[in-house]
Order: C-alpha cells, then sequence, then structure tokens
C-alpha cells in the first residue's frame, strides 16, 4: 500500500453511523481511491462511475476470497466460501442458472395479495394503540413471514429466524457466545432444511439448491449451508431495514405521505429512490486480482478494496440533489442491489416487500410522526444501515381502511 491518501474511515463507528454522508463527501471530492487503515487496511471506492466499473469488472475487483467480502474480513473454518456471493465467473453462473427461476418476478408477483392481507393483519394488532415500534412490531414480522411464505417453510419459523438474527447482529460485539449459539443452531436447521430435501424433492429453492452443479460436482455440505444462510440472513436483513428507513424518511416528510396517497402508482418509483437515497447496503468488500492505479494511486494485487454502494447512490456527479429524497426520481440507476454478476438475486422479492409493506402502512396509518416521546436508534454496524428501534405515533380512527 502506498497512498498519498489516507482518511481516518471506519465505517463501524459512532460518528459514521450517525451521518455517513458527510464523509463520503469529504471522500468523493478529496480522496475518490482513499486509504483506510482501520480493519486491517482497505481502499475506497466512493465515486459511482468507480464502483460501478469494479462491480462489473470481476477479473480486476474479485469476489472469490472467502471471508473479504465482509470488511473487516471474516475468517471461515476451512477456507469455505460462500455461493454465490464469494465466487466468481465462470463458475458463479453455475451456481446462479439453477435457483434464479424462484426469483422471478412473476413469480415473485403472486404474492402480492398474500402479502398485503399479512400486513394488514400485523398492524391491527397495533392499530387501537396509536402507536408501534416499526422494527419489531411490523417490518421484521412483515418480511420475515413474507419470505417464508415465498420460500414455502412454516410460518412460525419466522420466528425463531428473528430470534437467531438479533443475537447474531446484535451479539457481534455484546455477547459472541450468544451469536456462536445463534449461529450453531441456524446451522442445524438449515441442515434440516437440507436433510428433508435429501430423502424427498420438494420442488422448492432448497431443493434447487441440491440440483445445483459445478463442473458436474453438487455442492458441499458446507458451501449448502452458506447459500440457505445467506437467504434467510443477509436478504431479509436488508429489505426489513429497507422498509424501516422508508417509513422513518416518511414520519419526518407528512407531506410526501399525503403525496404518495393521492397518487399510489408512484410508490414503486418512491421505493427505489428510498434505496438509493439511505441504502441497506453500505458497502461491501472486493480483492485487487492485479495491481491497479486509479486516481493517481497504486492498489496492489491482495489488497482489500471497499465499494460504497451508499456513496455511489449520492454522488453529485450522476445524481442531481444527490441528498434530497425526490419521490419521483427518474431515471434513477442507483447500485442498492449492486450490479454485475453478483446483482442482488432477491430484488423482485426485496421490491415487493418494500413496496406492499410501506403502501399498506401508509393506507392504514398515515399521517404517522416520529414518537416525540422515545427516539429511535440506529444498528451500530454501518456496513447495514437500518434501525434497531423506531418509535412512531398516529391517531387511531383518523383513516378508514383502504
Ligand atoms: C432491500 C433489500 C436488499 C438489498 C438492498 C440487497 C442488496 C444486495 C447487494 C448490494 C448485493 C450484491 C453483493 C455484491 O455486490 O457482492 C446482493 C446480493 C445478493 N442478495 Fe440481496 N439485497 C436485498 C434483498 C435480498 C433478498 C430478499 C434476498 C433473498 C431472499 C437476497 C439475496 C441475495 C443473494 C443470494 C445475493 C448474492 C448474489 C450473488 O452473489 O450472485 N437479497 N444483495
Amino acid at each position: 500500500m502506498s497512498s498519498d491518501c489516507k482518511i481516518d474511515f471506519d465505517h463501524h463507528s459512532e460518528a459514521f453511523v450517525r451521518d455517513p454522508y458527510v464523509q463520503y463527501r469529504r471522500l468523493r471530492e478529496e480522496c475518490p481511491a482513499g486509504f483506510s487503515e482501520q480493519h486491517g487496511g482497505f481502499w475506497m471506492l466512493s465515486r459511482y462511475d468507480d464502483v460501478r466499473q469494479a462491480l462489473l469488472d470481476h477479473d480486476t475487483y474479485s469476489s472469490a476470497h472467502p471471508g473479504r467480502v465482509a470488511i473487516p474480513n471474516t475468517p471461515r473454518d476451512g477456507g469455505t466460501a460462500m455461493i454465490p456471493i464469494e465466487v466468481d465467473p465462470p463458475e458463479h453462473t453455475q451456481y446462479r442458472t439453477q435457483i434464479t427461476k424462484f426469483f422471478g418476478k412473476a413469480k415473485v408477483e403472486e404474492l402480492a395479495e398474500p402479502a398485503s392481507d399479512l400486513a394488514d393483519s400485523i398492524i391491527d394488532s397495533f392499530l387501537e394503540r396509536g402507536r408501534c415500534e416499526v422494527v419489531k412490531e411490523f417490518s421484521e414480522p412483515f418480511f420475515s413471514k413474507l419470505l417464508a411464505m415465498f420460500l414455502r417453510l412454516p410460518i412460525t419459523d419466522s420466528d425463531l429466524w428473528i430470534e437467531w438474527a438479533a443475537a447474531i447482529f446484535a451479539g457481534r460485539s455484546s455477547d459472541p457466545d450468544g451469536a456462536e449459539d445463534a449461529r450453531r443452531e441456524l446451522i442445524q436447521y438449515v441442515d434440516q432444511l437440507l436433510n428433508e430435501r435429501k430423502k424427498s424433492d420438494q420442488s422448492d429453492l432448497f431443493s434447487a439448491l441440491l440440483d445445483i452443479r459445478l463442473n458436474g460436482e453438487p455442492l458441499t455440505q458446507n458451501e449448502l449451508r452458506g447459500y440457505g444462510m445467506e437467504i434467510l440472513l443477509a436478504g431479509r436483513e436488508a429489505t426489513i431495514d429497507g422498509i424501516s428507513n422508508s417509513i422513518a424518511f416518511l414520519a419526518d416528510h407528512i407531506h410526501d405521505q399525503e403525496r404518495l396517497l393521492s397518487k399510489a402508482d408512484l410508490l414503486p418509483t418512491a421505493v427505489e429512490e428510498f434505496l438509493r437515497w439511505n441504502s441497506p447496503i453500505q458497502l461491501l468488500g472486493r480483492v485487487a486480482n492485479k495491481d491497479i492505479s486509479l486516481h493517481g494511486e497504486e492498489i496492489r494485487a491482495g489488497e482489500s478494496v471497499a465499494v460504497i454502494y451508499g456513496s455511489a447512490n449520492r454522488d453529485e456527479r450522476k445524481f442531481p440533489r444527490p441528498d434530497e429524497c425526490l419521490l419521483d426520481r427518474k431515471p434513477n440507476a442507483h447500485l442498492a442491489f449492486g450490479l454485475g454478476p453478483h446483482t442482488c438475486i432477491g430484488l423482485h422479492l426485496a421490491r415487493l416487500g418494500l413496496r406492499i409493506g410501506i403502501g399498506r402502512f401508509l393506507n392504514r396509518l398515515s399521517p404517522f410522526n416520529l414518537s416525540t416521546q422515545t427516539v429511535g436508534t440506529l444498528k451500530p454496524n454501518g456496513d447495514a444501515r437500518g434501525y434497531l428501534s423506531l418509535p412512531l405515533c398516529f391517531e387511531f380512527g383518523k383513516r378508514t381502511r383502504t
């Protein structure tokens, strides 16, 4: 590493979590290829064009380094790669093609009506109280249950996922033993799902994982576990954060609540803008496969590089008025779902969850405001942007059910 542009950037610090966007602006202006010495040292790509280029160029910016897609890196027993996120093409293509059919838009949209009923029944449980805590009482149960429906697993299993995810994410710093126990239970659960499908094909996503072949060989048990856990943990968490972040914005912008209610077909466009403006996944890592010269800096082969989606999505070179959340923004080529070979496989499901979740929340509860008595708290880790808690209040009876 040799850099003239060192910035003390730590995405897990309190200051960063409070306002990452100030730091991103500085990075884009002063250090478009900056270096942070935190977490073992890593380069930071913050401008839209650089992030886009890196996501498309897997030969140079590789994902195929187990444990290094997260920053800080997470060493893993036996160096097993998480499939498909830690594999590059051409192998990566073989890992994805067999399951993409489950995530197609038409298939996902079949869930629109049940998702709407689900959101309504959850809202019914706190409606009369005139207040709620959005994360625990709405976004988390709503999307976890929707994911269970999508995966055709028992809806009650979603309670277990919530419990394990809470222990794994929150416990990383405060209770490492609890986090490890939860991880072990989740692994056992995924193993059990897979074993049941080994005995009899259930024509579902977990059965399809067993059909994946790389050069004729099936995935190992560790690889299968990794794939299952990625779906049950990471995608679920990001969508829950996306729903809560959007509701938080609307609670602070009553006029936008009215706008969306009076023009329902604006909602899908607004969802894209919520994801751009406050992206649930702020950054992930790549590893330089070769030496790279960029903005006068020399990135050496083997070094870690953060691709900062959250900063690319606020780049003034790409988006006019980037710090404003403009519900009708078009075009909006944001990178919140990534780009290139690793583009989020669950993006149609995530979009459906956001559209229906936010839509029903608005229809049933608007006008809603941030609670004046208890303030919301953000998650302490800056790579995933979302709320731990978000208390809101609304006037029960002001709107009739639509
Ligand atoms: C708003 C919600 C979501 C956001 C913002 C999001 C974001 C992302 C991003 C940025 C990537 C690219 C990773 C990379 O570049 O290395 C990704 C990949 C992925 N996402 Fe999502 N995601 C969301 C929801 C979901 C859901 C609901 C699922 C599944 C149920 C899911 C499953 C995956 C998987 C399996 C990958 C890896 C794809 C690959 O490596 O080929 N995500 N997601």
